[in-house]
């Protein structure tokens, strides 16, 4: 094996090693075939029970009711931001949405490009969204909730979810999911890009519950209808075969290595807490998202300086510890410790972190 580094990246991210060798050990002939998965029908046999692994585990892993489904739509999670308005909300219906930071900010942008009544329930904007708001204003008749669970940029994530009554949540998970166990009832719909803890980008996995998906209006071009991928299983078209695959590999891996969500959560409740308890040791780090709002998946501090961060960032670089340089709209740094991150790679890091700050504090 070549040489790997602790990997910090926020998105395309660390994968399981167990994963890439398990790619590497079957690429040139997939389960006595002959050929790679990535040059075999999408209709084949062998296809098939790679799409139906990857979307059993993933109800299995989230203890999906049956009437959740399991969809995998091109486009990212950005295509998401769309696809959910045009589905689930009618031209006059009122829609909610919390704002927590670019991404929510994006979803928000397409749902009024689309002509819906749009309502910011919330906003953590007038401080730099650093906190997830807890007094939502929220409209009794809105056709859903949108919340992003994760603030991959500015690394605040949400503990508990906000209570809309009857009102379906709809959840950008796309830097959290599978990271922890969920109750799913209040959810409509979930989505999320593949890229952070599942698998290469390529696609959303998007996880539907049935009367959600029975409100794809008929009039919406069939590829953006969700009934389209319910009813075809994600097969109307060619989708992106080897991103299934590997997110098949990798719910295996959660499954059957880690030991499920529970563990998961546990694993990764540590290696924020090392990281989080070395920057409040210190004065010289300083965490950017309020206590009760930080995220366990992207940890985001400044240094004392900009010059330092710069250091920082190219000194770990050369100590083999990648991808911590903070997000290009707000500067920084940033550890992504996704699900692959284990705690090898935090040790490592805040070791690195003590040394730096005795040289430089
Ligand atoms: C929370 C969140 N939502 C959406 C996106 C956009 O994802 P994609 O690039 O798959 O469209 C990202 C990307 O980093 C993200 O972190």
């Amino acid at each position: 094996m070549g040489h790997r580094i602790h990997n910090f990246n926020a998105g395309p991210a660390a994968l399981p090693l167990a994963v890439l060798a398990e790619i590497q050990s079957e690429l040139l002939d997939f389960k006595n075939t002959g050929m790679s998965i990535i040059e075999m029908s999408h209709r084949s046999k062998t296809y098939n029970d790679v799409i139906e692994d990857a979307q059993t585990r993933i109800k299995r892993l989230l203890k999906l009711p049956d009437q959740y489904q399991v969809l995998f739509i091109q486009g990212g999670a950005s295509m998401q931001f769309c696809m959910i308005p045009m589905n689930l909300a009618a031209d006059n219906d009122a829609v909610d949405y919390v704002d927590t930071g670019t991404w929510s900010t994006k979803a928000i942008k397409e749902a009024k490009i689309l002509g819906k009544k749009v309502n910011v329930a919330a906003s953590s904007s007038d401080r730099n969204y650093a906190y997830i708001p807890k007094q939502l204003n929220l409209d009794p008749k809105a056709a859903y909730v949108h919340i992003t669970s994760n603030n991959t940029i500015k690394g605040t994530q949400w503990r508990t979810f906000p209570e809309a009554g009857t009102v379906p949540l709809v959840a950008d998970m796309s830097s959290d999911i599978l990271s922890r166990p969920l109750k799913t009832e209040p959810f409509g719909l979930i989505y999320a890009g593949a890229q952070k803890n599942m698998g290469p980008s390529g696609v959303a996995v998007v996880i539907i519950r049935e009367d959600m998906t029975a409100r794809s209006p008929e009039q919406l071009s069939t590829m953006l209808r969700y009934a389209t991928y319910a009813k075809e299983n994600s097969l109307y078209n060619t989708p992106p075969c080897f991103t299934i695959y590997v997110i098949q590999l990798v719910a295996k891996w959660l499954e059957e290595t880690v030991g499920g969500l529970e563990k998961m959560e546990v694993l990764n409740q540590r290696k924020a807490d090392l990281l989080y308890n070395t920057i409040d040791e210190s004065g010289f780090y300083q965490g950017t998202a309020d206590a009760d709002s930080r995220s366990v998946m992207n940890v985001t501090f400044r240094l004392p300086s900009e010059d330092l961060e710069k250091k920082f960032v190219a000194e770990a670089t050369e100590n083999g510890l990648g991808g911590l340089k903070g997000h290009r709209s707000v500067g920084g740094c940033r550890a992504s410790i996704y699900n692959a991150t284990g705690i090898d790679a935090l040790e490592a890091l805040v070791g690195f972190m003590r040394e730096f700050e005795k040289k430089n504090g």
